[in-house]
């Protein structure tokens, strides 16, 4: 019998919020492989918020196209190559790229594709979470952009998810003194517990979130990593200190907003605290990956990095643990074992 192959599928653009019934779960016989592509049995989907944008209709931009309806859900994997008739990916092989939601993947070598060569110290699945994207992006944002002194004042949104946990932890080995941002009291009890922030901030709780940034930072902030965006980085820009970071990572609360992101105020205020707002994607540093592996690799033999993962089990899974991700009903990077 033919060899199968079960995908999840984008099946219809989201409305706003977006909903099981967009996405279809679908079984087919495994296609092969033509010269020059190799086959990936996929060990573990990575879920990164981000690509909600690019469900929509007419997210095309500079970095990714929209993603195709009746396609496979686009996503970064970590797998074995399992037969290739390409010489730079031999069988046996274990790689990470971007394919997708699916138990097989065919690729050719593009699309953020790399061989892992894991340290047998660290266990297979950080090289897609600390030592993978999340880490990547975390550990880039803080040193180019944020560029951390020792005392500065760092705060971060969407604290408790795949990136937030990591950058926290970064910004607190740089000598920061760190503020996380989420979303209900047990999540803020966590960030403190587990992750070591100094500070947190319930956005969510009856208090008003502009009250609490002026609590936690009366001087202001000197760091700000922004994965939210809309008006919670409106709010946060009227409280900077001078000569200020804003890190520009992603903006969350808008990729479900009917209509695109909306506008962000406060930017006179860059000008007057001599702040500089940057944004950037992980992708840029590829050739620089190895120096934040050897860094994020040390803490994590160190035993000074706490690296939480939300696990699903199951590549059926895969739709509702997204939907769960961006409610915020994670703790830590949220991974799919299939
Ligand atoms: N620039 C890059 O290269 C790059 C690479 C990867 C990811 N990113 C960005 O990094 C951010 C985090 O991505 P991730 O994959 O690690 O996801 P994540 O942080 O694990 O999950 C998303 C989190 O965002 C929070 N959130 C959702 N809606 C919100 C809202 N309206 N207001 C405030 N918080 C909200 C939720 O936590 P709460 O409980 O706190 O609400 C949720 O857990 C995203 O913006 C993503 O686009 C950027």
């Amino acid at each position: 019998m033919a060899q199968m192959n079960t995908r999840v599928l984008l099946a219809r653009r989201p409305a706003d919020h977006l909903v099981a019934a967009d996405f279809e779960v679908d079984t087919q016989p495994l296609g092969t492989i033509s010269e020059g592509q190799f086959m990936i049995k996929n060990l573990y989907l990575s879920l990164d918020a981000g690509f909600r944008q690019w469900m929509n209709e007419g997210s095309g931009d500079n970095y990714l196209e929209s993603m195709p309806l009746g396609e496979p859900v686009q996503s970064i994997i970590m797998g074995t190559v399992v037969e290739s008739r390409n010489p730079e990916y031999p069988e046996g092989s274990i790689v990470m790229g971007r394919t997708a939601w699916e138990q097989y993947s065919i690729a050719d070598g593009s699309d953020l594709m790399s061989i892992i060569e894991p340290d047998p110290a660290v266990e297979l699945h950080e090289y897609l979470c600390s030592l993978g994207p999340s880490g990547m992006t975390a550990y880039f944002g803080i040193m180019d952009i944020g560029q951390p002194k020792q005392g500065d004042l760092f705060v971060i949104n969407a604290a408790a998810g795949g990136i937030g946990c990591i950058a926290g932890q970064i910004a607190k080995a740089e000598g920061c003194s760190t503020v996380g941002i989420a979303g209900g009291t047990e999540k803020c009890q966590w960030l403190q517990d587990i992750l070591g922030y100094d500070q947190v901030i319930d956005y969510k709780s009856a208090q008003p979130f502009e009250q609490q940034l002026q609590h936690v930072a009366p001087e202001g902030m000197d760091i700000v990593y922004d994965n939210v965006g809309g008006s919670m980085l409106t709010t946060m820009l009227g409280q900077l200190a001078e000569n200020s970071r804003i890190i520009l990572c992603g903006a969350v609360s808008q990729y479900e907003r009917d209509g695109g992101h909306e506008a962000v105020g406060n930017m006179w205020e860059l000008i007057t605290k001599r702040a500089r707002a940057e944004g950037f994607m992980f992708s840029d540093h590829v050739d620089r990956y190895p120096e934040a592996i050897d860094y994020i690799t040390a803490m994590l033999k160190a035993g000074s990095l706490v690296s939480p993962v939300n696990w699903s089990e199951g590549i059926e899974t895969s739709g509702q643990a997204f939907i769960d991700m961006l409610a915020g009903d994670n703790l830590g990077k949220c991974l799919i074992k299939l």
